[in-house]
């Protein structure tokens, strides 16, 4: 059975109003998932988003022999003293995130192998910086066309100086999981630092591991053996992600909207780029609210090259573009991270934007323009989340298939949307 979403456009109306709230980081539970291999006892998770990742995680837990407990949106795993540290083709294939899990389960048992999680929609998605990390700290990497068998070498992974040539996000969760399990001390340099990683570092910190550099680009790990902290439990931070794309979609079509349950100390260049278009932006502690200008003119159009933490979230950019076509004037927009990550715009063409590819990193918005509904599949979940803005802002009824796309990074997204307004169903075909 394959879900989609209808939806009815407001053709452009700003009428959507009420609080919409937002749940925990998908790309924080990807790191947190990992962590448990860390740590002596059972580690919980709080404000746990409820998202295909977790379900294909339990399952590849229930699989290697991790076992997962769940009370509401509080999760406890708990790592025996062996495990099969072989992932199943199936379950790492599907989710990306999987790779996080290799390198503390390298570090503690001594040995893992998993299939190449594989390109998607927005890129290649090489694997080549973990490779590399892994061979740095001393393991033996063999390479068949499919699969990947990682040895550490006799008394386990050495700590290494490590030169990321691309901040990677993944990796450097990864390689700081597993320097913590590794003899001697790991510098990873040119580290990521998004919130995502600094916060669970923090945590780690806090549990007892010997970490430097928390937040900047340098990390200085000690390895030290497994976390010994009593019932370690760690919140899940809000998804940034999450709280810009409601942003985006407030700006477009409410009266007033209140983000809630938001961290606005991350939304640092969201809120930039939306008050800079002439957004209306309340900003508490812990939520934002967007209120529609009284005199309905247009936004202007602001440009956006995505980048690494603090600069523009590549995750943003798709919804930003629907914000854009809305917006009055020319500007480019340019995806720095991955190729492939603007090919979704051909279907807002077909709706009635103006967007005009440069080349694959780079296209001109034109705008504003009027937007009508069409039936859409949804590429990837940030793609789909940004159709379905493009939905909403149309005119006519819109059909957006693949909705697990969407579900993969947005929980259970039509009952919060339609809280605040938005004419849109849930359909089984
Ligand atoms: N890269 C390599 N080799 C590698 C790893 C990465 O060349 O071995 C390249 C990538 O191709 C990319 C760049 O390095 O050009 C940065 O990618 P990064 O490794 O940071 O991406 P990631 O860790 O795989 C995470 C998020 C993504 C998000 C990116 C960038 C998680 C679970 N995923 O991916 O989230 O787009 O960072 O911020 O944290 C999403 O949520 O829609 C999503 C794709």
């Amino acid at each position: 059975m394959k879900d989609f979403f209808a939806v009815s456009g407001l053709g452009g109306k700003k009428v959507l109003s009420g609080t919409i709230p937002v749940y925990g980081s998908k790309n924080a539970l990807a790191p947190a998932l990992a962590a448990p291999f860390v740590f002596r006892e059972p580690l919980s998770l709080s404000n746990v988003p409820l998202l295909e990742d977790l379900k294909r995680t339990e399952e590849l837990f229930s699989d290697i022999g991790v076992s997962a407990k769940a009370r509401g949106r509080t999760y406890t795993f708990t790592v025996p003293k062996s495990i099969e540290t072989s992932l199943s083709e199936d379950i790492a294939k599907r989710i990306r995130a999987s790779i996080l899990l290799t390198g503390p389960i390298l570090a503690r048992f001594g040995s893992v192998s998993f299939p190449h999680p594989g390109g998607c929609v927005i890129g290649e998605r090489p694997i080549d910086i973990f490779l590399e990390g892994y061979r740095a700290m001393g393991a033996i990497v063999r390479e068949t066309r499919r699969h990947y068998y990682i040895r550490a070498p006799k008394g386990g992974l050495r700590g290494a100086t490590f030169y990321f040539r691309t901040q990677s996000v993944t990796g450097t969760e990864t390689f700081a999981l597993a320097a913590l399990l590794s003899h001697g001390t790991t510098v990873l340099k040119n580290a990521a630092i998004e919130p995502e990683i600094t916060e669970l570092l923090t945590f780690l910190r806090a549990s007892g591991a010997e970490i430097e550099g928390i937040g900047t680009q340098t990390l200085v790990i000690r390895g030290g053996g497994l976390l010994k902290r009593r019932a370690p439990r760690y919140r899940i931070i809000p998804d940034r992600i999450e709280a810009g794309s409601f942003l985006i979609l407030a700006a477009l079509a409410g009266k007033k909207v209140t983000v809630r349950n938001c961290e606005p100390a991350h939304l640092d260049s969201i809120l930039h780029f939306l008050s800079h278009a002439g957004v209306s932006l309340a900003v508490e502690k812990t939520a934002v609210t967007v209120t529609a200008r009284r005199d309905g003119t247009a936004y202007r159009s602001v440009g956006i090259k995505t980048h690494e933490y603090p600069g523009f979230p590549t995750d943003l950019q798709a919804p930003a573009v629907v914000f854009l076509t809305q917006a009055e004037g020319d500007t480019t927009v340019f995806e720095t991270i991955f190729e492939g990550r603007l090919n979704y715009t051909d279907e807002l063409n077909r709706m009635g934007a103006d967007i005009r590819m440069m080349d694959p990193h780079r296209v001109l918005v034109k705008g504003p323009t009027r937007l009508s509904g069409k039936t859409l599949e949804s590429p990837d979940l940030r793609a789909g989340l940004a159709y379905l803005i493009a939905g909403i802002v149309a005119n006519g009824r819109s059909v957006i298939h693949n909705a697990y796309h969407v579900d993969r990074g947005y929980e259970r997204i039509e009952e919060r949307l339609r809280a605040i307004g938005v004419p849109i169903e849930r359909k089984t075909k």
